[in-house]
């Protein structure tokens, strides 16, 4: 068993290299906290799409009492759009039982790689101890070779809130399942998660991602995405749509 991270999306994704692999796609701030936000309330399924465009093309062509159209463009939400990209808009009463589509800056990125994977798993820190457990799972009953996680950063740059999510799922798993093969970057994302895990949320709040939200006067979706355990939802990615995974 192997365990790889990319801290951005930029990298060269050669055909087949995530066969026989669990992807786990991280956007801490705030593209995965909104996701599990919006399937904890019941949204039928997502749709995520790298253009406002393209996103409305999709709402158009939906049933009017199923579709809930979100994002941001610069953290903002585009005009017209039902939600911008702040976890607490998906509430129960707006998506339950609707399609909601998503284009957001740099999540997207992610959400449309490694097609190939044997599972590919939407993570941040509202969701973590299931995926965690999910990951266990996976491990021990060996069925996949690989566990990669992919970073959104932001603008093709490294951010800490991924990394240090990234790295807080490598150390668990590393303390569970000592024998596993970890890479530099993985090792990485590991020591910086140790380096920082005393003031996690102090730390993440002061970093660049976090400063642009409070200026923009959304800090209390900081403090939500970096609320443990808040939304307790698999989101599994199946071709272009994200549904809940249901645990038995
Ligand atoms: C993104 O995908 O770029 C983000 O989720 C940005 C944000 O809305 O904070």
């Amino acid at each position: 068993m192997r365990i790889d991270v990319y801290l951005t999306p930029f990298f060269p994704e050669i055909e087949l290299m995530f066969a026989d692999s669990y992807v786990v796609m991280i956007d801490v701030l705030r593209a995965s906290s909104t996701i599990a936000a919006a399937l904890y309330n019941n949204a039928k399924e997502i749709i995520t799409t790298d253009t406002t465009e393209k996103a409305i093309s999709i709402y158009n062509n939906l049933d009017k009492e199923h579709r809930f159209l979100a994002g941001e463009r610069n953290c903002i939400k585009p005009s017209g759009f039902d939600a911008g990209n702040s976890p607490s808009e998906f509430k129960r009463e707006l998506v339950e039982n609707k399609t909601v589509i998503i284009t957001t800056t740099n999540g997207t990125k992610i959400f449309s790689k490694a097609k190939e994977a044997k599972k590919r798993i939407i993570a941040c820190f509202v969701n973590f101890d299931i995926v965690l457990n999910d990951i266990y799972d996976a491990i021990q009953d060996n069925k996949v070779k690989s566990i990669y996680f992919l970073c959104a950063g932001t603008n093709g740059r490294i951010t800490y809130e991924d990394s240090l999510c990234a790295g807080a799922y490598i150390s668990n798993i590393f303390k569970k399942f000592t024998d596993i093969n970890i890479t530099d970057s993985a090792q990485t994302s590991m020591d910086l998660y140790e380096l920082h895990k005393s003031h996690l949320i102090d730390f993440i709040k002061s970093r660049e991602h976090s400063q642009k939200l409070i200026s923009l006067n959304l800090e209390k979706d900081v403090d939500e995405c970096l609320s443990l355990n808040k939304y307790p939802v698999l989101p599994v990615l199946i071709g272009n749509k994200i549904i809940k995974e249901k645990k038995f």
